[in-house]
């Protein structure tokens, strides 16, 4: 088995750009390193959950270029010199965007393990979604697993957000 020092390590890292929520960062990854870690560990983003590692889930799913991926099934290397938003990004002001604000109206979460990335995936939804019906919803989320709220009260909070902001979120 061949064992590689510190020094052998660092060196195979690769350096990229992640800009995050309009934040720039360059950080030194190892090739193997998922998004996932690298926005976790690496940059503090842990609003970011990981669930099953095995893109099951969707409780890792992020924005990256305007498309809603699982970041479990990204190496961070792959996006490199990417724009990628977060569920900490989802509200410019600090408080809490619409579909957030129903969520919470409509107890669409209880544990809140899935809720992150149940957002960024409806929040996606809802940039091109024009009034939306239930089952068009409910396609959109087929990704994200909830073992919670049986799906019902994140629906509703997701119907209400399209039928209220004009543009659907
Ligand atoms: S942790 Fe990525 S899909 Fe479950
Ligand atoms: S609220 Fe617990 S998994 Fe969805």
């Amino acid at each position: 088995m061949i064992r590689l020092s510190r020094e052998g390590r660092s060196m195979m890292k690769s350096e990229i750009s992640l800009t995050v929520n309009g934040t720039e960062h360059e950080l030194a990854v190892e090739p193997r390193m998922l998004l996932v870690t690298a926005l976790r560990e690496e940059l503090g983003y842990t609003g970011t959950n990981i669930g099953c590692d095995t893109a099951r889930c969707g409780a890792c799913t992020v924005r990256v270029d305007g498309k809603a991926i699982k970041s479990c099934m990204r190496f961070a290397v792959q996006a490199d010199g990417s724009e990628i938003e977060t569920v900490e990004g989802l509200s410019e002001d600090g408080g809490l965007s619409p579909l957030q604000e129903n969520f919470k109206e409509h107890h669409g979460l209880q544990c809140g393990y899935c809720t992150p990335g149940m957002l960024m995936t409806a929040d996606t939804f809802l940039e091109d979604a024009n009034d939306p019906s239930r089952e068009e919803i409910r396609e959109a989320i087929e990704g994200n697993l909830c073992r919670c709220t049986g799906y019902h009260n994140i629906i509703d909070a997701i119907e209400d957000t399209a039928n209220q902001v004009g543009d659907g979120r």
